[in-house]
């Protein structure tokens, strides 16, 4: 097959690395790809977002495949667009339709399709400008904190945590009267705030039958002891000791159940990733959101774990038979550390070279932000930069491994959590 994947991230880097693993791939192309996946693919100088390129592309390269890694494009229409085309309009696409999508795409949309599959998920109300009276009114019978969230996507900003009445009111009048989030933010979800451990899980479906995959736990703030700003995700580890069976057995019949049959109901064509954010509060589990793609950097360390043949589980997705797939998942440990530029989620400088080891014995390099300047040299380009990942049969092995192949990585100002995994291993 020739396949081609979408996106540039830590996750693509993972996802191009399973899928070249495969002897059902040929050729496999990344648009726009970064440094990591040029060294094992062909780079396509194309943005995920450029549909007529993209048309044309598949077209001139016989592509018979599509993979869409990050979700900008799914809620922007490319499956409907592909669909809409004469020549690629029964052509396979790992990713759900414009619909589908708005399950990341609109938080109002997605707590509503919970409600109506009875989907366990926080009490909320969903407000307007010409509601903010209403809404203030809302906020005051309401527990402390209390959870606002734009309805757009909003790049993983989104959402405030308020511990005061006074700090949801005015971040409430900021949301919806002052555009604080753009457009994103002219509904707002005020939503119960739940306590608990977070967990990702991760369901790939072909819109009728599913496949639940290994779960992880992310690292989302930027400094060690989970302090500090959000960021885009610092590390992950796979599997997660509180996702027992038990848990998981609730996590199928609660969530993934409904969700899949409420897909299927809905009439919502989705053949493609979906990423359950949820919370275990108690022992019973939450759902904080759908995302419609694979999570990053979870993906880095979930992947790995996957045993079966990853293009075959692609192909299922994507041509309705994923019932007919055998998903083989590693009882082994992924941990994942991710390094980013200093200064990053705030403004950080780029260009620095970066050096790499030879040797990544247990472990490997998943580049993010990379690229290589004129002078044909590794720098650095974005916040997250490398995804390292470390295996081992148990969660202290794998983290070593990761450990050892970061020491060894150095550009400037550099930075990264020395922390990943250590609150699971106390756990044990
Ligand atoms: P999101 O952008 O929806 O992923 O939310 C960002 C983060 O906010 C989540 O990963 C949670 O840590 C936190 N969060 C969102 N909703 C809730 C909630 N209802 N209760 C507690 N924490 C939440
Ligand atoms: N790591 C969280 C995400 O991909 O949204």
């Amino acid at each position: 097959m020739n396949i081609l994947l979408l996106g540039s991230g830590g996750r693509e880097h993972a996802f191009a690395w399973k899928i070249v693993q495969s002897p059902d791939c040929s050729r496999l192309f990344v648009a726009p790809g970064n440094a990591g996946t040029a060294q094992i693919a062909q780079n396509v100088a194309l943005s995920a977002t450029d549909f007529q390129g993209i048309h044309q592309f598949i077209l001139a390269e016989s592509i018979d495949l599509v993979v869409v890694g990050p979700e900008e494009p799914l809620v922007k229409g490319l499956v409907d667009f592909l669909q809409s085309q004469p020549e690629t309009a029964h052509l396979p696409v790992v990713g759900p339709s414009k619909l589908g999508a708005t399950l990341e795409g609109s938080k109002d949309f997605s707590k509503r399709f919970m409600q109506r599959n009875g989907v366990p998920t926080a009490a909320y109300e969903t407000f307007t400008a010409d509601q903010i009276d209403a809404g203030l009114a809302y906020l005051e019978k309401q527990s402390l904190p209390i959870v606002l969230k734009a309805d757009g996507l909003a790049a993983g900003k989104g959402v405030l945590i308020c511990g005061s009445l006074e700090e949801a009111k005015s971040s409430l009048k900021e949301m919806l009267l002052e555009a604080k989030f753009g457009d994103a933010s002219s509904k707002v979800v005020v939503e119960e705030f739940l306590t608990g451990i977070e967990l990702s899980v991760f369901v790939a479906t072909d819109g009728k039958s599913y496949k639940i995959l290994p779960e992880a736990k992310d690292y989302k703030r930027i400094g060690e002891g989970d302090t500090g700003l959000n960021t885009g995700g610092m590390g992950a580890v796979s599997p997660v000791i509180f996702a027992d069976s038990a848990f998981m057995q609730k996590v199928e019949e609660k969530i993934v159940k409904p969700t899949i049959a409420g897909l299927e109901k809905e009439k919502i064509d989705y053949k493609g990733f979906v990423f359950i954010g949820l919370m275990n509060n108690n022992g019973e589990p939450f759902v904080i959101e759908y995302n419609v793609r694979m999570g990053d950097p979870e993906t880095e360390a979930v992947l790995p774990r996957i045993e079966s043949d990853f293009v075959g589980l692609l192909k299922g997705i994507a041509t309705g038979t994923l019932d007919q797939y055998e998903l083989i998942i590693s009882p082994n440990y992924s941990t994942t550390v991710v390094m980013v530029s200093g200064g990053y989620p705030g403004s950080y400088e780029k260009g620095f070279s970066i050096s790499l080891p030879e040797k990544t014995d247990g472990s490997v390099v998943f580049h993010a932000g990379t690229a290589l300047n004129p002078e044909g040299d590794l720098v650095n380009q974005g916040g997250r930069v490398l995804a390292i990942t470390g295996f081992g049969s148990d969660l202290k092995g794998a983290l070593e491994n990761a450990y050892a192949t970061v020491n060894h990585i150095t550009w400037e100002k550099a930075y990264f959590r020395r922390d990943i995994g250590q609150d699971i291993l106390k756990l044990m």
